[in-house]
């Protein structure tokens, strides 16, 4: 027979235990979404693969050339597949030139406070338009008419979406790795060229809003409606809560509630999303599954944070 001092005990300590489980339930997502167990420098690492694709794309097709033209020694691997200068207007050329000279700083910084010894062998990329068409088919699959194909090189506004989607990568492993660097040199690294993506990020998505009304050629529909649709398309692949929205959105994605406009994305908070390892990698594949390669990386990455993630069979 129980005494009353242990009954008290053990309905406090059920309290606890149902307080203890409410706070596990609400602060853990699913282990497909949790962020991966990884050293500080393979993170960098991984980084590495997002920021060579950035710097190819917005360099290649602004000026035509790409990271070896531009800056010899730091990385070496194969010129990307199907990569153009684009048909942009002046103003966006000169602004995808700057942001993507920008990220060559931050390459040769990274490989020189980190140790991670220069050349980085270089992921393949594939940046052609048949590659991005395979997004749009995904995402224009659930319309039943016959889909025109998607080029990004074509014209400003289809531009436009791949830039936003290659520095949406990079500010969302930021934003999930950067509690975690160990190191002051490398905690002040990440914050300097998080907070200078983070406006590479703002300033593209401004753009992108700036012509919200237009079409996307050959499209039917408008930039505004792409930037929701690809959003949609992300989330799904991603396979996590909504972290990508678009530019116009309901009333509860929009800041405090209270508006539809949408120019810099945040959780309910108007915080920054943050992305795992893997979350980028299903998007960025195409597939869906961090363990599966293609879309932009046919080959998937370079470093040890993806070798790990194949050989546990993280998808
Ligand atoms: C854009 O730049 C090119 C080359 O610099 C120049 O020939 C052209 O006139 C410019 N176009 C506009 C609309 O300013
Ligand atoms: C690399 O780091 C060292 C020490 O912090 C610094 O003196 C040097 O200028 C850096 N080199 C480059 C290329 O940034
Ligand atoms: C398109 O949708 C059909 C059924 O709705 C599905 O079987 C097919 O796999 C989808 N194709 C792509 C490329 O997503
Ligand atoms: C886009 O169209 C909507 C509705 O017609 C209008 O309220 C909005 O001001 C337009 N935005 C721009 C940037 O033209
Ligand atoms: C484009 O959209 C308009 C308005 O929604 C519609 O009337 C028209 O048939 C569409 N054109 C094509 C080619 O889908
Ligand atoms: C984006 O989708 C939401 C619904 O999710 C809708 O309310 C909004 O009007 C859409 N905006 C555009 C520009 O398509
Ligand atoms: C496209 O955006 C307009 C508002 O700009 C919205 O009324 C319409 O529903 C959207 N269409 C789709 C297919 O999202
Ligand atoms: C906005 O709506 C969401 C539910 O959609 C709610 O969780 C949140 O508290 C609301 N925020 C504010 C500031 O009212
Ligand atoms: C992910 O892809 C790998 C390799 O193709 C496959 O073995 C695995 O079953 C896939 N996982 C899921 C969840 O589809």
């Amino acid at each position: 027979m129980a005494s009353r001092p242990s009954l008290y005990a053990f309905l406090l300590l059920l309290a606890f235990q149902s307080t203890m489980i409410k706070v596990n339930t609400v602060s853990l997502p699913p282990p497909e979404c949790r962020p991966e167990v990884a050293s500080t420098k393979e993170k960098f690492e991984f980084l590495l693969n997002l920021l060579i694709y950035k710097i190819e794309l917005f360099l290649r097709s602004s000026i035509g050339r790409g990271i070896n033209d531009i800056s010899p020694g730091l990385v070496q691997g194969p010129v990307p597949i199907g990569a153009a200068v684009a048909n942009l207007d002046n103003t966006t050329r000169k602004i995808i030139e700057e942001f993507g000279l920008a990220s060559i700083g931050h390459l040769r910084v990274i490989i020189n406070t980190t140790l991670l010894k220069a050349p980085i062998p270089m992921p393949l990329l594939d940046i052609s338009a048949q590659t991005y068409n395979i997004f749009i088919t995904i995402i224009l699959n659930g319309t039943k008419k016959s889909t025109p194909s998607y080029n990004p090189y074509a014209n400003t506004n289809s531009f436009l979406f791949a830039a936003v989607f290659a520095s949406s990568f990079l500010n969302q492993y930021y934003a999930g790795i950067m509690p975690s660097i160990v190191g002051n040199d490398e905690r002040q690294l990440l914050s300097g060229i998080a907070l200078y993506e983070a406006g590479v990020f703002g300033a593209l998505r401004a753009e992108l809003n700036a012509r919200v009304n237009l079409t996307v050629p050959p499209f039917n529909f408008t930039v505004g409606n792409l930037t929701n649709l690809s959003s949609q398309l992300a989330n799904q692949l991603a396979g996590c809560v909504v972290k990508d929205e678009g530019v116009i959105v309901p009333l509860q994605l929009g800041a405090e509630n209270r508006t539809s406009s949408n120019i810099v994305s945040g959780d309910v908070n108007s915080l920054a999303y943050a992305r795992s390892a893997r979350e980028i990698l299903r998007i960025a594949f195409a597939t869906g599954n961090a363990t599966r390669p293609g879309g932009i990386f046919p080959r998937g990455l370079t470093g040890t944070l993806y070798r790990r993630i194949l050989a546990l069979k993280l998808s």
